[in-house]
């Protein structure tokens, strides 16, 4: 490893605010919002890939954060668990899991919720997933298969699927 590693500035607009930092060049934006930023939201579950509890909005859609690479990501637009609130008022999405006890230990729920947020986008606009039949029509209707599809990158330990896809099937309609 280099003794003196290489260092970059980069801009990023977080929840709304705009940031200009001074990062490794080998900090993957997971790190960067937990520990330059204090936002503890996203967590760090498997840190490759594997469990999506590090789930975040980039620039519109969802994405692994402790698979993005920050310096790669200058000028982007970063939504995470704590910017999904108006205000005092929640996200409906976030309604709906606290309705349906979308979580159990609630590790997971971050990424759960990040992830749904831009998955409905996906489906309002007609992206088809591996289980969708018919390619052509209007948008999918999200039944519990769909949901499961489309959510197979996000994994609970402690098993709230039952609730998590009430949940969404809800924000969904
Ligand atoms: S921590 Fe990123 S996918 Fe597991
Ligand atoms: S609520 Fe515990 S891992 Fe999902």
């Amino acid at each position: 490893m280099a003794a003196n590693p290489q260092r970059a500035e980069i801009a990023l607009e977080v929840n709304g605010r705009e940031h200009r930092l001074t990062i490794d060049t080998r900090t993957s934006l997971l790190d960067l919002l937990r520990e330059q930023l204090g936002l503890t939201g996203a967590k760090k579950g498997c840190d490759h890939g594997q469990c999506g509890a590090c789930t975040i909005l980039l620039d519109g859609r969802r994405a692994n954060a402790c698979l993005a690479l920050a310096v790669a990501h200058d000028g982007a637009r970063v939504t995470t668990i704590e910017g999904l609130a108006d205000g005092e008022r929640l996200h409906p999405v976030q309604e709906a899991f606290v309705e349906h006890d979308g979580f159990q230990c609630g590790y997971c729920t971050p990424g759960q919720i990040c992830s749904a947020v831009g998955m409905l986008d996906e489906a309002r606009a007609g992206w088809p997933s591996a289980v969708t039949e018919d390619l052509g029509g209007d948008p999918p209707a999200l039944d519990d298969r769909e949901i499961g599809e489309r959510m197979s990158g996000n994994i609970c330990r402690c098993g709230a699927y039952p609730g998590i896809v009430a949940a969404i099937a809800q924000a969904s309609r």
